[in-house]
């Protein structure tokens, strides 16, 4: 645990900007909260916390982050419950921030002010969280290289920064797919892990390739021999072979997703065989061609459980039409969201509550 035991100084908005926006007819990730959290990295330590009105930032053309994109960011939710709100797995998002951070050479971020900044941040901006079985409020941490410099070498300057969005559902029908054989995401020793902009950066031109041909997202395989499927753009992937669950093994390339952990633990508890393993290409193929696929899906954040309706193999198409057989994924689905939206008991200690 890495703590500081410094307060956050708070300047609140003087104008909130609430009352003007209208919470039921929001687009994913175009609006956003009243305040946001900063704290910059200088002279070898943290500076000051504080949580001010959220706004435009003056940024020198020469910041190190815009050339050679020494960024990492993080993805979290809070949720309305009966009482109050939570925000799930906070401390996994931490962690896996603090992991990326190493693999970019950035400094580690105090999980204590990390977390208080989480919490005092959802507390003052609660009112956001729109009302509705599929809304929240989306929970953006990000760091990124902050030194005015040219030339590659880590900065010695980083801002750290927290804002929130609210959301709706990210997907509202069921996503095409196409299992990518030509283009990479990750590969051995390579970043795949680190949640870091330069992923996604280099996956946008395959994507829209994708899209073009009419598909929501990709299905990444290894980026050595394409034969061994990985995650999807912002998923991890699961597959429904007759009952049992089966989804790639975190084998370095693939984000750690906390979406996928929360499933396979409940889905275990729910007495679902699941399989944390190498994933080939032609297993799911051959699955599909004989009808043993029962149904596949996303797992992620933003999306929760994002099901796949049609997933293509080069140029042949499958569709997974069969909704019954979205049982499991729709059974584990719904606990998941009942213990965020608290209303069932937590038995995972997965909830942080703001008070
Ligand atoms: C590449 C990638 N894989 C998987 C995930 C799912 O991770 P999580 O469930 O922690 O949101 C994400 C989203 O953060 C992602 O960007």
């Amino acid at each position: 645990m890495i703590t500081t035991g410094q307060k956050i100084a708070t300047q609140l908005t003087e104008r909130s900007r609430l009352p003007g926006t209208d919470l039921d007819n929001i687009k994913f990730g175009r609006v956003f909260s009243d305040h946001m959290f900063v704290m910059d990295y200088t002279d070898g330590k943290w500076q000051v916390p504080k949580i001010m009105a959220f706004g435009d930032m003056r940024m020198s053309p020469a910041s190190l982050v815009l050339h050679y994109s020494q960024t990492i960011f993080e993805g979290l939710k809070a949720y309305r419950t009966p009482t109050g709100v939570n925000i799930f797995r906070p401390q996994d998002n931490i962690a896996r921030m603090n992991r990326s951070a190493t693999r970019m050479c950035m400094p580690q971020i105090p999980e204590d002010i990390f977390m208080d900044a989480l919490v005092e941040l959802v507390r003052l901006d609660q009112g956001w969280i729109p009302k509705g079985d599929e809304a929240s409020l989306y929970i953006r941490p990000f760091m990124f290289a902050s030194d005015e410099y040219i030339g590659v070498r880590p900065s010695d300057g980083y801002r750290f920064i927290i804002f929130t969005c609210p959301v709706r559902a990210y997907y509202s029908d069921p996503v095409k797919v196409k299992v990518e054989v030509e283009y990479s995401r990750a590969f051995p020793g390579g970043t795949g892990e680190a949640k870091c902009g330069g992923n996604y950066a280099g996956g946008l031109y395959p994507a829209m390739k994708g899209a073009s041909e009419g598909f929501h997202q990709l299905i990444w395989t290894d980026g050595i021999t394409h034969k061994y499927i990985e995650e999807s753009g912002t998923m991890n992937v699961f597959f429904n072979i007759e009952g049992t669950l089966i989804t790639p093994a975190l084998d370095g390339t693939i984000l750690r997703g906390i979406t996928r952990d929360s499933i396979i633990r409940i889905a275990r508890d729910e007495g679902v065989k699941v399989e944390e393993r190498q994933v080939s290409v032609e297993e799911i193929h051959v699955a599909a061609k004989n009808g043993r696929l029962h149904s596949a899906f996303g797992a992620g954040t933003a999306a929760t459980i994002a099901h796949i309706s049609n997933i293509a193999f080069g140029d042949e198409k499958f569709e997974l039409p069969n909704v019954a057989d979205r049982k499991i994924s729709n059974t584990v689905g719904e606990k998941l969201d009942a213990i965020r939206r608290g209303r069932i008991p937590d038995p995972y200690g997965w909830i942080v509550p703001v008070s």
